[in-house]
């Protein structure tokens, strides 16, 4: 059976000559910023001014969180069993999920949806709050209130980007702190959801953004394992506990 031609309109390429959504890479070597490159390939058109500062921020604001998250445990862990630097990236960039990192996704999507249908922050909150459904992007287990989304809703401000889908997002989270005794604050997974939502960006590509920011805090972590510590180090939890059956034979015959 004749294979069928793959088509893109992402990259163009030939003997000596490649184009991204039609610019030519040497232009755009000497003339874009990686934040303008990524939107370019991301979206497909330049940027404005705003809208390559607005992604410059996001993706400084993920860049690392430290050693606890799980993707620097799995990356350093995979590192420490003596993988490579790709494979041990690769495990630290499959820890993003909904709980980390990865609550962008859903979290733009209720945003966008939730506009759409013109529902407010308090049906939103009660939808889920009824349902006992966690609100992705909310909730943080050190920040009271997540600085990086304070900046960032600053700069999205400075930029012109404050609209529907960040009013919503603020508004949710003062519905859902009514009666809690806790502080469930907009993290910054929350944060960026709002600000792509803002700038256009469909929702399926929300993980992305995290993705596109956190690997080199990966790379710099796996970097810093393979090259300060000895392989097979104690990592994690220090100690083992076992609550599972008493010893036993296997049955006779
Ligand atoms: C990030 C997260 C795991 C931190 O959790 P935590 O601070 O350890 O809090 P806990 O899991 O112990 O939950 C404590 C209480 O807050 C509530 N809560 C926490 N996050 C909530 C959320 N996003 N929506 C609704 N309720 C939430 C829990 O239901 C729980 O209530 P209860 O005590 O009545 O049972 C949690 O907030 C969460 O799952 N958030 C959604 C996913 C997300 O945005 N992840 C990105 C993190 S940057």
């Amino acid at each position: 059976m004749a294979q069928q031609d793959w088509t893109t309109s992402i990259t163009k390429t030939g003997a000596g000559e490649l184009r991204v959504r039609g610019y030519d890479i040497n232009s755009m070597i000497k003339g874009l910023s990686f934040a303008q490159t990524i939107y370019l390939i991301l979206k497909g058109e330049l940027p404005s001014e705003a809208e390559a500062r607005m992604i410059e921020a996001m993706l400084v604001s993920s860049i690392d969180h430290g050693i606890t998250p799980p993707s620097n445990l799995a990356a350093r862990t995979v590192m420490s069993g003596g993988n490579s630097l790709n494979s041990s990236v690769a495990a630290g960039i499959l820890c993003i999920g909904e709980s980390h990192g990865g609550a962008i996704e859903q979290c733009a999507r209720i945003l966008q949806e939730s506009v759409a249908a013109g529902r407010s922050a308090a049906e939103v909150v009660a939808w889920h709050k009824e349902r006992k459904i966690r609100l992705p992007g909310f909730g943080h287990r050190i920040h009271e209130r997540d600085p990086r989304t304070t900046t960032l809703l600053e700069v999205a401000d400075a930029c012109g980007f404050t609209g529907d889908h960040i009013r919503l997002a603020v508004g949710m989270m003062e519905e859902l702190e009514k009666g809690s005794s806790r502080k469930l604050p907009l993290n910054v997974d929350g944060a960026i959801a709002a600000v792509i939502s803002e700038m256009g960006f469909d929702w399926r590509m929300g993980k992305g953004f995290f993705i596109i920011a956190r690997t080199p805090g990966l790379v710099a972590h796996v970097f810093e394992e393979w090259s300060t510590q000895k392989p097979m180090r104690k990592l994690g939890p220090l100690g083992g506990h076992y609550d599972g059956p008493e010893d036993r034979d296997l049955p006779q015959g």
